[in-house]
């Protein structure tokens, strides 16, 4: 005789039409438990391409890689997303909202109210003179004042206040109190210029200690002073400062490298990288990454060849689309190295680094870097390891005078 649970076993695991042929034991799974493992219901996975085609899952998913990072997500007291969320999701790109865009533009022209004290005026002129795209002028009334039909092409220089000496010029964005300050004197003369460029090495051993916080800022603020085309913000600068973080993220960039041999030894992707990414990256990838990658100069079983070690990151980035995006990111990475050496810290460009995030998506995450943007150039620094005595002298200029 069959034992009672043998009877039940079998009842339960037993297919039952008004089930759709499930059987109860299933049907239990679908009401109760649908998305455990033994469940009929099964998930499929989607690769990264099929994301891409369904932006709302690249968005889901986005979503719940925050609430993965943070443990829990607190909802508003009515119960909806925090506007911060939702802006953070939003800047990643994954849909653009019409409205939203249009609104964002509308916002930032409105914004753009730049103000002539004619009281302070004492029509010196000097702020027409000094405009690099000529926006203000001597209006019907003879008064100093901003073109109006001239101010969406203001670059936001600043000059015009800087040279104001009455401070009577306003540009939207800055103030004289936050954004204005008195000329120190440069205190450099030609020989301490070359004495403090000479002394920049890339250094590629580092201690292994943490870079603190406060001196990254002051790394980061020498870029209030840098020259750029175009607009100042629209390069971003994500900072990595943790090892594990950094080490996380090595393996994949091992992947990119192997890949870059695979990619270069078949013609047809050979021919696809030189036609989509232009020559001169190509030739770079071709004549520097891959001789390097064929010789697996970087694998990881050699230590870390990448960022050799060090304890914090720094990678420029901004929207594909944005004008001057690639100059303003290798001036802005010049000024930063110039004020890491200052530091007494050392610093190397990395162009490794941004090629793989730019190719591979899952490292562009790990980087939070927003879908749409492009990486183009990272520096790995650090406290140096070692002292240099002597430094190299090279003569890498090809000049061609016209006199
Ligand atoms: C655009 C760019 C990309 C670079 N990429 C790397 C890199 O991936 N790895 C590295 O070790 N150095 C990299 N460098 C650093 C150069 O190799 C270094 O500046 C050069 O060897 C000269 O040495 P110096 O900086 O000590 O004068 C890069 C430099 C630039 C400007
Ligand atoms: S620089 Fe100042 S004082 Fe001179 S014209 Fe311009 S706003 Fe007037
Ligand atoms: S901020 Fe620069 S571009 Fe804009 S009005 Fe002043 S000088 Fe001209």
């Amino acid at each position: 005789m069959k034992n009672i649970e043998q009877i039940v076993n079998e009842q339960n695991n037993r297919g039952i039409s008004e089930f759709e042929g499930y059987s109860p034991a299933e049907m239990e799974y679908i009401l109760y438990k649908p998305f455990e493992k033994n469940s009929p219901i099964q998930l499929l996975k989607l690769s990264e391409q099929d994301y891409n085609k369904i932006p709302i899952l690249n968005q889901i998913k986005y979503l719940l890689k925050i609430v993965d990072e943070n443990g829990e997500l607190k909802l508003t007291a009515k119960g909806f997303l925090p506007t911060k969320i939702v802006a953070n999701i939003y800047e990643q790109g994954f849909i653009k909202d019409e409205m939203i865009e249009l609104v964002k533009s509308v916002l930032n022209k409105n914004n753009m109210k730049n103000i002539i004290n004619q009281k302070k005026c004492k029509k010196c002129k000097l702020c027409i003179e000094v405009c690099p795209v000529n926006m203000i002028g001597v209006n019907e009334n003879g008064l100093v004042n901003f073109i109006q039909e001239r101010k969406n092409i203001c670059l936001e220089c600043g000059q015009c206040m800087a040279v104001c000496s009455t401070n009577a010029v306003k540009i939207a964005k800055y103030t004289y109190e936050d954004n204005l300050i008195v000329m120190p004197d440069n205190g450099i003369d030609y020989q301490k210029f070359i004495d403090f460029i000479s002394t920049r090495r890339s250094v590629r051993n580092f201690k292994n200690k943490l870079v603190e916080k406060e001196i990254i800022v002051k790394i980061l603020e020498s870029l209030d002073f840098a020259p750029y085309g175009a607009e100042p913000d629209k390069v971003e600068i994500t900072v990595m400062n943790n090892r594990n973080k950094i080490e996380s993220i090595l393996p994949l960039i091992e992947k990119f490298l192997d890949n870059i041999v695979k990619w270069i030894d078949n013609p047809i992707i050979s021919r696809i990288i030189k036609h989509k990414k232009g020559i001169e990256t190509f030739n770079t990838i071709k004549n520097h990454l891959y001789p390097m990658s064929k010789l697996e100069n970087y694998k990881l079983k050699y230590g870390d060849r990448i960022t050799r070690g060090a304890p914090a990151l720094l990678i420029l980035h901004a929207d594909k689309e944005a004008e001057e995006h690639t100059n303003n990111s290798l001036i802005y990475a010049t000024y930063l190295m110039f004020a890491i050496h200052s530091l007494g810290l050392g610093g190397t460009m990395n162009g490794i680094i941004p090629a793989a995030i730019n190719k591979d998506k899952e490292i562009k995450q790990k980087f939070n870097i927003p879908e749409q943007h492009e990486a183009i150039i990272s520096i790995m620094f650090g406290y140096p390891e070692y002292k240099y005595k002597k430094t190299v002298k090279r003569d890498a200029k090809k000049t061609h005078w016209i006199e």
